[in-house]
């Protein structure tokens, strides 16, 4: 997966962004440790840790699934990583072992799959993997669509002394590509670009049902904050029925 490859991985807890920040760290691990209701969790694209590690050191045993062998190490490499067992492979279909109170996917990482296709078969894959009462937490961004400037397709995102960040939307294909843009000290620049599919809560909403999950709640962010038109991210939470009361997922 080269957008996670060793040189992306090697910065990556460096990052720096609000994602970063002990605080955010604390409220998306709070909810998580609640939503796991005390059972085991699995990350999809479970990175180097970021969650999953104060996520275990709460006591919630917690296992992964990513494509990266890079950022996997990261995570092994960090106190209490070795006791985390991660799967390599394609969160849209890999088979972690077991079945788990909560599935979780964070940090946009849905998007990171390219197709409609792709992101039900995770929905798929994530019901799969639950335990009947069990949920699927996902944090995603809302296509920031309105932030538009009229005619144009680019929205700016972050901008700085050592460079800026800009996303471009197709609103045909849904795809958003984020172009990163870095000006080094001796004045070289890097760009790299990283390839997203955007999705809308309610096709997500949509997803689920096919894949047999009921919408249970959604957020404007971990703190449970009201979900509003302002929001410009959510956490949502669908649950995968009791066995009596489960309707047969569509094909
Ligand atoms: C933005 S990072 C998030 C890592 C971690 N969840 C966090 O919150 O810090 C995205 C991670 O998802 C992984 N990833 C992206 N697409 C994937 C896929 N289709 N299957 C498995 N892992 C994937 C990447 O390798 C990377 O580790």
């Amino acid at each position: 997966m080269e957008h996670f490859g060793e040189a992306v991985a090697a910065g990556y807890d460096d990052g720096g962004g609000s994602e970063f920040a002990a605080e955010t760290i604390a409220r998306t691990v709070d909810f998580l440790h609640a939503a796991a209701g005390g059972g085991a969790a699995l990350e999809l694209g479970i990175g180097t840790g970021r969650i999953a590690l104060p996520l275990a050191r709460r006591g919630v045993p917690v296992h992964g699934i990513d494509l990266s062998p890079a950022m996997t190490e990261r995570l092994r490499a960090k106190p209490g990583g070795t006791q985390i067992p991660v799967v390599i492979g394609d969160f849209a279909e890999a088979t972690a072992p077991g079945t788990y109170r909560l599935v979780y996917l964070v940090f946009n990482t849905l998007m990171n799959l390219p197709t409609q296709e792709a992101q039900l078969a995770c929905f798929r894959n994530a019901a799969r993997h639950l335990a009947p009462g069990g949920r699927f937490v996902v944090e995603v961004m809302v296509p920031e669509l309105r932030g538009l400037p009229h005619g144009r397709n680019t929205v700016v995102f972050d901008t700085g002394p050592e460079g800026w960040a800009y996303t471009e939307y197709d609103t045909v294909t849904q795809r958003a590509d984020c172009h990163y843009l870095r000006v080094t000290p001796d004045g070289r620049g890097t760009r790299r670009t990283i390839p997203f599919r955007y999705v809308w809560p309610a096709e997500l909403d949509l997803m689920a049902r096919l894949a047999g999950l009921e919408a249970r709640e959604r957020w404007g962010g971990w703190n449970r904050e009201p979900f509003t038109q302002e929001s410009r991210a959510h956490v949502s939470v669908w649950e995968k029925p009791a066995e009596a009361e489960r309707p047969a997922a569509c094909d």
